[in-house]
């Protein structure tokens, strides 16, 4: 019987029983709850509420009930609604009368909200050491490739070319990103819930601090009402986790594109590709794809948690409830995705010559013979138009002489020849954090310090 229903004498109707249980969904939670009501017992024995003997039991009938659900022993059912009525009954079943003292002084209320932040506590520090792994893998294969040039592309035509590190070292940035927006996040995680009961806190002798101290919180909520309302934590740690997919996403659309013919950049390892059912020549990018897919899921769990908020009035509702499935299904999907990138980014091999062959004629050095223009005195937009008309010739601006170039400006000298070279580009481009080797170098230095 659920112990929730004291007033009522009917049993509730099997298809509600069912419609409102959350079992499946929070059994997850067990051994937050269970580090929750034993900090909970050890506070209301040290506030005398219980007596040292009874909190004893209480706490080691709680860790036979995790050893139990650890077994696979312990069974679940939608009549006890979730996991906090599951472990209260099998308590009471467990040690008898002293049981039912455990949910003294508290209210599913903020027990529920004390597991999520217990576990998405964790999480956040499982998700911050795995983007540590991927960005050291992402610096691994730059500092292997340091030197190779590609072209840089904005709208994805030809516009730079630019070394592959820093290419790749724009995503090590991102992530530095995701990284301290996380730890950002995490302060308002780690704030101790306990004690603010259904919503108005409690007339008995309790302690709150003393639980915040227990289980590692450096504060308790401020307002009872606010604590058992508030899912902000769990919006905000998951809109982190919508731009920590739009990164991967990102960078699985260049994986995509570029192991593709027309490309061929890169080959990714056959541990992260796929084949076809019919097509036996095929090797598919379907890890990238389905990073980008997945995408879209975490986009839709971010929605759904502001949706349900957004207008509900203070304090619980039971539509609160249903911020578990998107909560957990988003640190589920970014673990395996961050975890199965770090390899797929170690293992996939750089085509080097591809890459320096594809800005053979590709007008790439024109701002440079812009830039040129600028250092022998003429103003940016006269050298643009210039540079504009020798790109119109249509011959690759590498093999123009100096004969042809001076037909456009007097100005040309010699000097001239070797920036139009991509290499050449890359070495004119000094400023902080630009594609020139020794900035990018400094910039792989500045990464490995974070
Ligand atoms: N299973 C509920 C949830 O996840 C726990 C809180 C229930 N509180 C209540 N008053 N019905 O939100």
């Amino acid at each position: 019987m659920n112990p929730v229903r004291s007033r009522f004498t009917k049993k509730l109707n099997k298809e509600v029983e069912s419609f409102t249980s959350s079992i499946d969904v929070d059994k997850r939670l067990y051994p937050y709850d269970i580090a929750g009501s034993q900090s909970h017992v050890r506070m209301l024995a040290k506030c005398g509420i219980v007596s040292p003997k009874e909190a004893e039991q209480i706490i080691s009938g709680l860790e036979g009930i995790k050893t139990d659900i650890e077994s696979g022993s312990f069974k679940f059912n939608d009549e006890l609604e979730d996991i906090h009525i599951h472990i209260e009954q099998a308590l009471i079943e467990r040690i008898g009368e002293t049981g039912r003292k455990i949910h003294t002084a508290r209210s599913r209320n903020d027990q529920v909200a004390l597991d999520t932040r217990l576990y998405l506590r964790e999480e956040i520090t499982n998700l911050i050491k795995l983007l540590h792994t991927l960005q050291e893998r992402i610096l691994k294969k730059a500092e292997a490739n340091l030197e190779v040039i590609m072209p840089g592309y904005t709208h994805l035509q030809h516009a730079e070319p630019v070394l592959f590190s820093h290419h790749l070292m724009a995503y090590f940035w991102m992530l530095a990103r995701d990284v301290e927006r996380l730890k950002d996040c995490s302060k308002r995680v780690n704030i101790m819930p306990l004690g603010a009961c259904a919503l108005a806190g409690s007339s008995l002798p309790i302690d709150r601090q003393y639980v915040a101290q227990l289980l590692e919180f450096p504060q308790v909520s401020e307002n009872s009402i606010d604590t058992v309302s508030d899912r902000d934590y769990i919006v905000e740690f998951v809109n982190a986790a919508c731009l920590i997919m739009t990164h991967i996403s990102r960078l699985s659309e260049e994986l995509i594109l570029w192991s593709t013919q027309e490309f061929g950049f890169i080959e990714l390892d056959e541990e992260f590709t796929t084949g076809s059912s019919i097509m036996p020549q095929k090797k598919n990018p379907d890890v990238c794809e389905l990073v980008r897919g997945k995408t879209g899921r975490i986009y839709g769990h971010l929605f759904h948690l502001l949706t349900m908020m957004k207008a509900l009035p203070l304090s619980y509702n039971r539509d609160m409830q249903e911020d578990k499935y998107p909560l957990f299904d988003t640190v589920e999907t970014v673990k395996s995705t961050l975890s199965i990138f770090a390899d797929l980014i170690s293992s996939m091999e750089i085509k080097k010559e591809r890459m320096e062959e594809s800005l053979t004629g590709d007008f790439s050095t024109a701002t440079e013979l812009a830039n040129y223009l600028v250092r022998k005195g003429i103003p940016f937009r006269k050298a643009h138009k210039i540079v504009g008309k020798i790109c119109l010739v249509g011959k690759p601006l590498e093999e123009l002489t100096i004969l042809e170039l001076q037909q456009f400006s007097s100005v040309f000298e010699a000097d001239v020849c070797p920036i139009l070279a991509p290499q050449e580009s890359i070495k004119q481009k000094t400023s902080d954090g630009g594609t020139g080797l020794a900035q990018v170098r400094k910039q792989i230095e500045t990464a490995k310090c974070l």
